[in-house]
C-alpha cells in the first residue's frame, strides 16, 4: 500500500519509538499524520523534529482507553492507518501489575473495537519480544511459544491474542509486529527507564554501573530508527500485512557487552557493580528474523557500537 497521501496515526507517538516512526513517516509524505498519547510517559518535547519537518502534525493529549475520545479523532482526521504503539512500560508491570495490564489489554481492545466498526482501515499492532518469555530455542521466531514472564508480557500477549481475534473474526486488517529490545535517542531515562539510560545516567552523576544477574543474559538489541523503518515497509507492503513479524537484529548481545560498550563510548574505565537478579527477566533473547528479511527484506542498518555511541551522544547533548 502506498502511504503517501494517506492519513496516518500513531499512538504513543511522544514516546520512544513511536517518536521515531513518526519521524520516519514524514519521508512517506502522507496527506494528514496524527499522534494521539496522553504524556503518561511520553515528552512533547520527542516530536520537536517532526513538527519542525511537517508543520501540519497533530497531536491529541488523550488517553487511548477512551473509546470516545479516540473515536472522535479517528473521524475527524480520516484516518486510514494506525499504529499503535502505546504501552505502559516492564518496570511499570513490576510495580502496578493489574493497573499495567489491565490498562496495555484495554488499549488494544479500544483500538480493535474502532477497527472493527470502520473508524480506519489498517492497522499495524505493536507487540514485544517479551511475549515469547525466555528462549526454547534459538533463533526465536514467531512461532516460538508464547511464554511471558511479566504482567508486561501477558498483557502485550492477550493483547496479541486481541487483534488476532478482530483479524479472524471480523476480518479486520491487522499486522502484528514484535520489536526486540529497543535503543537510541530518546528513551525515556527517568521513571521505569531500561537498562541503556540508566546506565548512561549513573555514569554520567559519577557513580557505578549495575548489572542485575550475572550480566551473560542475552538480548538482540536493535537501534530505533531501524526498527521504525521496520515498521513503515509492514505498512507499506501488502505481502506482510495479516500476520505477525519479527522487528530485530538477530545478533545476541550479552549485556555485559551491552554495558562495556557503552562504558567505552563514554569514556569511563571504572568499575561494574553486579546485583540479584531482577524478577521475570528472560535469560535469553534470539531474534529470528527470516520472515522480515523475504517479506518486507528487512536488512537493519546500525552496528551496536555505532548505535550506542549516537545514544551516548544524545544523553551528553541534552
Ligand atoms: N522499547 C523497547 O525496547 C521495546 C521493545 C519491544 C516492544 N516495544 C513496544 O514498542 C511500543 C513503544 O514502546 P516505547 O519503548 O516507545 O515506549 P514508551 O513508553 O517510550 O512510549 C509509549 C507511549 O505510550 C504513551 N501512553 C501510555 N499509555 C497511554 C494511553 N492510555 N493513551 C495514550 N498514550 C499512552 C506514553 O505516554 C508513551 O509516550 C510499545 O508497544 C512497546 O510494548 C518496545
Amino acid at each position: 500500500m502506498e502511504l503517501g497521501g494517506k492519513s496516518l496515526l500513531v499512538t504513543g507517538g511522544a514516546g520512544f519509538i513511536g517518536s521515531h516512526l513518526t519521524d520516519r513517516l514524514i519521508r512517506e509524505r502522507p496527506g494528514n499524520l496524527v499522534v494521539v498519547d496522553n504524556l503518561w510517559l511520553g515528552r512533547l518535547s520527542n516530536l520537536d523534529a517532526a513538527f519542525a519537518a511537517f508543520p501540519g502534525l497533530k497531536f491529541y493529549r488523550t488517553d487511548i482507553t477512551n473509546v470516545r475520545a479516540l473515536r472522535d479523532i479517528l473521524r475527524a482526521e480520516e484516518v486510514d492507518i494506525v499504529f499503535d504503539l502505546a504501552t505502559i512500560p516492564l518496570p511499570a508491570s513490576l510495580v502496578r501489575p493489574k493497573w499495567s495490564a489491565r490498562k496495555i489489554y484495554e488499549m488494544a481492545l479500544t483500538v480493535c473495537e474502532l477497527g472493527r466498526q470502520g473508524y480506519y482501515q489498517t492497522l499495524v499492532h505493536c507487540s514485544s519480544s517479551e511475549v515469547y518469555g525466555t528462549a526454547t530455542y534459538v533463533p526465536m521466531d514467531e512461532e516460538h511459544p508464547l511464554l511471558a514472564r511479566t504482567p508486561y508480557a501477558a498483557a502485550k500477549a492477550a493483547a496479541d491474542l486481541l487483534v488476532q481475534s478482530y483479524q479472524h473474526t471480523f476480518g479486520l486488517d491487522a499486522t502484528i509486529v514484535r520489536p526486540f529490545n529497543n535503543y537510541g535517542p530518546r528513551q525515556n531515562d527517568a521513571n521505569y527507564a531500561g537498562i541503556i539510560p540508566i546506565v548512561i545516567r549513573r555514569i554520567r552523576a559519577g557513580q557505578v554501573p549495575v548489572i542485575f544477574g550475572d550480566g551473560e543474559q542475552t538480548r538482540d538489541y536493535s537501534f530505533v530508527t531501524d526498527v521504525a523503518d521496520g515498521m513503515v515497509r509492514v505498512a507499506a507492503n501488502d505481502a506482510a500485512r495479516g500476520g505477525v513479524l519479527n522487528l530485530a537484529s538477530g545478533e545476541e548481545i550479552t549485556v555485559n557487552r551491552l554495558v562495556r560498550g557503552l562504558a567505552a563510548a563514554l569514556d569511563y574505565d571504572g568499575p561494574i557493580e553486579y546485583a540479584p537478579d531482577r524478577p521475570g527477566d528472560v535469560r535469553r533473547h534470539l531474534a529470528g528474523i527470516a520472515r522480515a528479511q523475504r517479506l518486507i527484506d528487512y536488512r537493519p542498518q546500525t552496528e551496536l557500537e555505532t548505535g550506542l555511541e549516537r545514544t551516548v551522544a544524545w544523553y551528553l547533548q541534552g
